[in-house]
């Protein structure tokens, strides 16, 4: 089996490629340096000449409030971007694997976490370049693997994780948002369940987060404790912040439909975050 990944650098890039060294898998990788996938006369020269088995995306413009100002580069990598790798995959008959994101939906939802079959109703500019690549996928072929993921956090800079710890460095007192919603993921997890979804030979659209869920206060609460920090966090609400890009108050997705069909569990999110702390801090 050939994987080709694109986006390599970035936090789940990067859990992909040292999986893949790690299990002495076939696979090239690539970050926006070297094939930037708006790019389709590129894209498709590469993929032509690799004929992988397997595309991963996980490229993605991810600056949620930059996108509310830059919304050209938001479409051009979310959405142009991914329809460029759906036609080629569609063209070599490669499988492609995707990532979308819990920001699609509102959370006006009231009855529980979100499932597969809830309507998107994207709020931001980035959830709605990144709901449009879905629909570029499902329009170009229907040999894919979407999965949606929250919060996601690895190896990397531009996770919350990272972001708190540096916070908690500067600032004794520090506020966070208690009606934010959602289920903080690692890229461990998402690595792993991906692979068995490739195994069993899983398509369409799913849903592919950690167990359980928890607002950002919380999440915040349960790092600074297990790392030992003495800050004291306010729960606030997360208007204070007068964020450029709307956020959804919930979007905690339920994992129900890939753990049932693939006939497996998924780590509860306190025991990713504790996995991923030992590892990367
Ligand atoms: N991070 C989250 O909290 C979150 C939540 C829900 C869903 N997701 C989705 O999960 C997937 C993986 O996210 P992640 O956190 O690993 O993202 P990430 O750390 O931001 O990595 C994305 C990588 O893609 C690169 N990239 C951006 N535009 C590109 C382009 N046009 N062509 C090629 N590469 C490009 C980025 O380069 P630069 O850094 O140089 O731009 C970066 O190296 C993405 O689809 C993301 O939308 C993430």
């Amino acid at each position: 089996m050939k994987y080709l990944i694109f986006g390599s650098k970035g936090q789940l890039g990067k859990e992909f490629g040292n999986y893949f060294t790690k299990t002495n898998a076939d696979f090239k990788a690539f970050d926006i340096d070297e094939i930037d996938i708006s790019n389709r006369d590129e894209v498709y020269l590469l993929c032509r000449s690799i004929k992988p088995d397997i595309i991963i995306n996980c490229a993605a413009y991810n600056l949620v409030d930059n996108a509310e100002t830059n919304p050209k580069d938001a479409f051009k990598s979310n959405s142009s971007g991914v329809e460029n790798l759906a036609v080629i995959s569609n063209e070599i008959n490669a499988f492609l694997i995707h990532y979308g994101t819990d920001y699609v939906f509102d959370g006006k939802k009231e009855t529980g976490l979100y499932t597969e079959n809830d309507e998107p109703n994207p709020l931001s500019i980035y959830a709605k370049s990144k709901y449009e690549g879905e629909q570029k996928i499902k329009d170009n072929t229907d040999n894919y693997l979407i999965l949606r993921l929250s919060w996601v956090f690895g190896n990397g800079q531009q996770n919350f994780i990272y972001k708190l710890l540096q916070w908690a460095e500067k600032n004794h007192f520090l506020k966070i948002a208690f009606d934010e919603v959602s289920v903080p993921t690692f890229t461990n997890t998402v690595v792993e369940i991906t692979t068995k979804a490739v195994n069993k030979q899983l398509k369409g659209l799913f849903h592919l987060t950690n167990s359980g869920y928890a607002s950002r206060y919380e999440w915040a609460k349960y790092v600074l404790r297990k790392m030992n920090k003495k800050n004291i966090l306010y729960p606030v609400s997360k208007d204070i912040f007068n964020l450029p890009a709307k956020r959804p108050g919930f979007s905690a997705m339920s994992n129900d439909l890939i753990t049932d069909t693939l006939k497996i569990e998924i780590p509860f999110w306190e025991d990713a975050v504790d996995n991923f702390l030992s590892k990367y801090i």
